[in-house]
């Protein structure tokens, strides 16, 4: 048999008790503010939405922290990820004192929030750039990256932006293209530019000095590109990742230069440690799947950087139990001695997991999610197993679509569906009003509906949460591989701390199969609802079922142990 990999081997068991540490025993909600809840019936969702909603997420759902989503002020033309003003709350999204009170409510309910830092651009609106752009030698000029074009007229370069098309964009008035590595409206701030650094630090400080618990860092990766600018090499044609859903032009290239600078590191480090003035404060990395060692790199020397790096290569992955069980060994082989992961399985920019997998395997991936030795990130309605909607042209609103031609992530984002008032609950506006629609199935998806029933994707995503907030062994116990003596449809793991240990068995196809067991116990939770009262060594799965097993003690057969 192969050696387990273990997480954090050789390190001091993680412990929520740790000072700072937190976040490794919490599972977190990315609210995606917009579609969460209309609190002031204008057909958005607002930070008064999210109070309203704390006690769901608290009493109901269980979960210990919320990441917002942007809510800073902003033209919206990227969902708030382009900022005109960090310091200021976008009307639509409410006012400096609500945010407040919503600190101050959900810290009385014991949940921590994260709130979005946005360093890598701003809005063409921000009053930066607009210093900037005026002329060639405003003070500004240099806080954005501007070029000339090549001595032939030609780009400064080919790179391709997220959202379609060339990164630079001719600006007139001084005949300079500027770079935008997403919309044209959103140009790339110039990390390379101590002043900027400094000014963006000084935000960081803004939001956790009143309160926030954590930032999610949008893009990190992005923040220093090669300074030559050179050219990315073009990709084969074909080699484009079916799962990475940005637009076309985007794959068309290997983005060597335009990202990912060695540099990036220093950075990381210097926003970690603007963090470390805040006790318990988390930073929770966006960087793009890449190898693991180069993933691993953004914990920092000394886990000097980034708190929990996320590991988007999971989201990429395909739903098969072999190239699932690669991706977390690779994971879990490089995660640096004392690190901690976070996992997410869905975000407001793909695809949704029941739309992904279909509902069954959706329900796997709840066991899964919730099972890891990592720190789980749940998608807001995904406890629901909501689907994409399809959102027709004329309602759609993500930018990156209607305007540049890319994959439209509002099927994805779609309003929270809560019960079976006007707009599923969601909002008191007039239908008409509303940001995107709420889904066609709403009457059936809703929070209480599946409250009122025990086999629902709610219950389920209820009973883990619960269990993963009270089992020892999930919540930061160590991490094995079983040896595949599971047929190839089967992933199965033990999660085990000193006190206690679990076995988690996923069937990911929907035909039956059986798997042997190390240990025997009792499965205490199933997705098919066949809890059983005690396991033999061979353990039959149904299709789409995935168990978590409670070993009983003595009972391990496990030559490890
Ligand atoms: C990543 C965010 O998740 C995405 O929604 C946004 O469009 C880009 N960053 C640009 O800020």
């Amino acid at each position: 048999m192969t050696r387990p990999m273990s997480a954090g081997a050789g390190a001091a068991p993680p412990s929520d008790s740790v000072a700072g540490a937190w976040w490794r025993g919490a599972v977190i909600y990315e609210c995606h503010l917009p579609s969460f809840r209309d609190g002031n019936g204008d057909g958005v969702g607002d930070l008064q939405g999210l109070i309203d909603s704390l006690g769901y997420l608290s009493d109901i759902l269980g979960v210990d922290a919320v990441w917002t989503g942007p809510f800073y002020a902003s033209p919206l033309l990227d969902q708030g990820f382009d900022v005109s003003d960090y310091l200021q709350v976008e009307p639509v999204f409410g006012t400096l004192e609500i945010f407040d009170r919503l600190l101050t409510e959900a810290h009385a309910r014991g949940i921590k929030i994260i709130v979005d830092y946005i360093p890598s651009h701003t809005s063409d609106q921000h009053p930066w750039f607009l210093e900037s752009r005026s002329s060639l030698t405003n003070p500004r000029r240099d806080w954005y990256v501007w070029r000339d074009s090549k001595p032939d007229g030609s780009l400064p370069n080919n790179w391709t932006s997220e959202a379609g098309g060339s990164v630079w964009e001719l600006d007139p008035p001084t005949g300079q293209y500027y770079l935008h590595s997403h919309l044209k409206e959103q140009p790339d701030l110039n990390w390379r530019n101590p002043q900027v650094r400094d000014a963006l630090f000084e935000v960081l400080r803004y939001w956790l000095g009143r309160g926030a618990d954590g930032v999610r860092i949008d893009v990190a990766h992005m923040l220093m590109k090669d300074p030559e600018l050179r050219d990315n090499p073009e990709v084969a044609a074909g080699a484009h990742n079916p799962y990475d859903l940005q637009h076309p032009d985007f794959g068309t290239q290997i983005h060597l230069y335009d990202r990912r600078h060695p540099d990036t590191h220093q950075v990381m480090t210097q926003i970690r440690a603007i963090v470390d003035e805040y006790p318990d404060a988390v930073t929770i990395a966006e960087i793009e799947a890449m190898p693991w060692a180069d993933w691993a790199a953004y914990y920092g020397a000394d886990l000097g950087g980034m708190h929990l790096p996320f590991p988007f290569r999971l989201i990429e992955t395909p739903w098969r139990a072999d190239l699932l069980r690669a991706e977390l060994e690779g994971l879990y082989a490089a995660l640096p001695t004392g690190a901690w992961p976070i996992v997410a399985l869905g975000n407001h920019d793909r695809m949704r997991l029941a739309t992904r997998l279909g509902p069954a395997q959706a329900r796997v991936a709840a066991v899964l999610l919730l099972t890891l030795a990592a720190t789980p990130c749940l998608l807001y309605g995904d406890e629901l197993g909501m689907a994409d909607q399809p959102v027709p042209l004329s309602q759609q609103r993500d930018y990156f679509a209607t305007a540049t031609g890319g994959v439209s992530r509002d099927p994805t984002r779609t309003p929270m569906p809560w019960n079976n008032d006007v707009n599923a609950g969601f909002s008191t506006a007039d239908p008409a009003q509303l940001w995107l629609p709420t889904a066609h199935d709403a009457a059936e998806i809703n929070v209480d509906s599946q409250l009122a029933e025990p086999a629902s994707s709610l219950s389920l995503y209820q009973t883990l949460v619960r269990l993963r907030g009270t089992a020892d062994a999930l919540r930061h116990g160590d991490i094995t591989f079983l040896p595949c003596a599971c047929p190839p449809s089967v992933l199965a793991y033990e999660r085990r701390s000193e006190s206690h240990s679990m076995v988690i068995a996923l069937n990911l196809t929907s035909e039956p199969t059986s798997v042997t067991l190390p240990s025997t116990g009792s499965v205490v939770v199933s997705t098919t609802g066949a809890c059983r009262g005690s396991t033999g060594a061979t353990l039959h799965l149904g299709a789409d079922e995935g168990v978590v097993i409670e070993v009983k003690e003595g009972m391990h057969s496990h030559e490890d142990h």
